[in-house]
């Protein structure tokens, strides 16, 4: 099976990973050894776009279960000699892999090239389209902390137009019943949304609280906000975190921009579990592997 975006889950398969996720995440904490259940598999990474916890956290992942992790070197591959992006790919599936995790620049490159191979490809990212894993990490990690979804209010804020977080991980929140609230500027809500940015609203009496990178490399225009402007308006500052329920998990998938959309305060703080988020990566991305790979 592929996993190109949450839509590709059944039921069935959406409750294993959170459970097998949850075990792993224990068990990773407390160093026990896990089953060797990815043993004589091989998985090729191919990340066409930066990464530090995804491309990590699948690699560490699929060595912790037994298998072999082989990573293309993009910048250093014959597509700097002009070599397609197909052709790429064709000749890394005659290595026979077990499963490929590949991350894209543009939107839809991963589902188009799941369609170029029968290996089983997982997304790990595409543009501002999915990020499957992510929307799962995230969702288990709540579940992990609150124990439930159902009934949840969730905001996510900040650049929600080019975020793939944002649709998967909001996609999967909804599905599984929870309230989700997405706010930010003007011109970082997706096309056709316009009116005010409502982050205190959103952020009112919320339990999670999701904060998003500005993503300048995706801007069409510059946002020309002045130093300091971003956190003042619309950024997770403390004052902001009080109009929230007061247990609420403060959550950010990383890479942070602190003191722009999230003050160093509340990221280093005690509701912060961004480095939960981290841990439950690497277990999450253990049980897709194992999903995908049959
Ligand atoms: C995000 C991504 O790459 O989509 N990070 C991640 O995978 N944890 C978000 C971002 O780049 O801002």
């Amino acid at each position: 099976m592929d996993l190109i975006s949450i839509d590709d889950l059944k039921d069935e398969q959406l409750d294993w990973l959170m459970a097998a996720a949850d075990a792993y995440f224990v068990r990773n904490r407390n160093g026990a050894e896990v089953e060797p259940r990815l043993h004589g598999k091989s998985i090729i990474t191919a990340f066409f776009e930066d990464s530090t916890r995804t491309l990590m956290s699948f690699e560490v992942a699929a060595r912790r279960l037994g298998g072999q992790v082989t990573r293309l070197p993009v910048e250093r591959s014959s597509m700097t000699k002009g070599e397609s992006l197909k052709d790429t790919i064709w000749t890394l599936q005659a290595m026979s892999p077990s499963a490929f995790v590949i991350r894209h620049n543009e939107d839809g490159a991963v589902a188009r090239i799941a369609g170029w191979t029968d290996v089983p490809v997982i997304n790990g990212g595409d543009g501002a389209g999915q990020h499957p894993t992510q929307g799962l990490l995230d969702v288990a990690t709540i579940r992990h902390k609150l124990g439930r979804i159902e009934g949840l209010k969730v905001a996510i804020c900040g650049d929600i137009r080019h975020s793939r977080v944002a649709n998967s991980t909001a996609a999967l929140l909804k599905r599984m019943g929870a309230e989700v609230r997405l706010a930010g500027p003007a011109a970082l809500m997706p096309a056709g949304h316009d009116g005010p940015d409502r982050i205190d609203e959103a952020i009112e009496h919320a339990d999670v609280v999701m904060m998003l990178r500005i993503q300048r490399e995706r801007l069409e225009a510059e946002l020309n906000d002045a130093p300091g402007e971003y956190l003042a308006r619309y950024g997770l500052t403390e004052d902001r975190v009080k109009r929230a329920a007061p247990q609420v998990l403060v959550m950010h998938p990383g890479p942070m921009n602190r003191g722009v959309e999230i003050a160093d305060s509340v990221a280093d703080g005690p509701r912060s579990i961004i480095r939960t988020q981290v841990e439950m990566g690497v277990a999450m991305r253990m049980a897709v592997l194992q999903l995908v790979t049959g």
